[in-house]
Formats: structure tokens, sequence, C-alpha cells
């Protein structure tokens, strides 16, 4: 039986973990990315340091077993929050982890004034079904938009 773990804010010492955490679950199906670790701390790292960043991580015997993170914006009304990453390990998917992070996260953001929480995920993917069941709706007058840029550096 899996040991349970414990949730708490993530600081600057869980970086490098969650990078591990983050290269191996997002180079699985269904994302199958090409992750590196130092892709993935480079990411994380910077999301972390920036303005309103915040996050909870999933802690068994010190190391992450589960992230979120994310950004606090202005917003008129009451702040709003991005959720930029979000990741379990897939061997402990469908253990409830998921959504204590969720909660969690709600429970301090709550007290930070957030009214508002987005994020952005793949159509039809199980992380949709996730977050739907975690309270979120698609947002109909919304969409996300993208261009490619043919850059001139390697
Ligand atoms: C999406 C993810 C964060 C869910 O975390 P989790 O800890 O497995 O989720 P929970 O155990 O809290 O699941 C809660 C509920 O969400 C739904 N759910 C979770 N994973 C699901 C899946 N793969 N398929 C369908 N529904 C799912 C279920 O209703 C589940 O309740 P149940 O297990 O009682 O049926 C996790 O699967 C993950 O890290 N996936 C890979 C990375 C990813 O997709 N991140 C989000 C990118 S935007």
């Amino acid at each position: 039986m899996n040991i349970q773990p414990e949730f708490s804010p993530l600081s600057e010492e869980h970086i490098r973990g969650c990078a591990d955490l983050f290269a191996q679950t997002f180079s699985q199906p269904p994302w199958s990315e090409d992750w590196t670790v130092e892709l993935a701390h480079k990411r994380l790292s910077g999301l972390f340091h920036s303005a309103g960043a915040y996050g909870v991580v999933a802690l068994v015997g010190g190391l992450a077993v589960g992230f979120a993170l994310g950004q606090e914006e202005a917003w008129p009304g009451g702040s709003q929050f991005f959720v930029q990453e979000f990741c379990v390990h897939p061997n402990r998917h469908r253990s409830g982890i998921g959504t204590t992070l969720i909660r969690e996260m709600e429970k301090a953001l709550r007290n930070l004034g957030v009214r508002h929480l987005v994020l952005v995920t793949a159509q039809g993917s199980p992380a949709q079904q996730f977050y739907a069941r975690s309270g979120f709706s698609v947002a109909e007058d919304m969409l996300v938009m993208s261009k490619e840029l043919e850059c001139n550096k390697n």
C-alpha cells in the first residue's frame, strides 16, 4: 500500500524534485512530450520566480509525488490564478493526490483574495475529466490561439 503524502507550499528546495517528476510524467502518454529534466527545471524555476507564483507539493519521504504551480494575476473585481503546471506521479494516479492538491491550493488562494482559477489543457484528455470533476468548466466564450514563428536560434 502507498504511503499517504504530506502536502505543503512549494518552495525553492522542491523545484529539482518537481522537475524530475514533471519530465517523467509529461514524457509519457497521453502527452509524450520531449522534456529533459534540465528543460523542466528551467521552466519550473522560471515560473516559481515570477511575480505572484504559488504552488503546492505532495511529498513522500521528502520526494515530490505531485505538485501544482501557477501565478496570481491582477484582474478587475479580484485577482485570478492561472494554473500553469499540474502533475502527479504516474504510479500514483487515481489515489486522490490531484484532488487534494487542488483543495490545498484553493484554500491558500482564497486567503489571498483570488476569485477565479483558469488553465489550459488538451481537449478530451484525462486531465480535462479530472478538472471537470474538480469543479472547472469549459469557458464557451474563450479559445486558445497560437502561432508558429520561424526562429533564428537553434
Ligand atoms: C490529471 C492528474 C493531475 C489527475 O491526478 P490524480 O491524482 O490521478 O487525480 P485524482 O485521483 O484526484 O482523481 C480525481 C477524479 O478525477 C477524475 N480523473 C482523474 N484521472 C482521470 C483519468 N485518467 N481518466 C478519467 N478521469 C480521471 C476521476 O473522476 C477521479 O475520481 P475517481 O478516481 O474516484 O474516479 C494526473 O492524472 C496527471 O498528473 N496526469 C498527467 C499530467 C497531466 O495531465 N497534468 C495536467 C496537464 S494540464
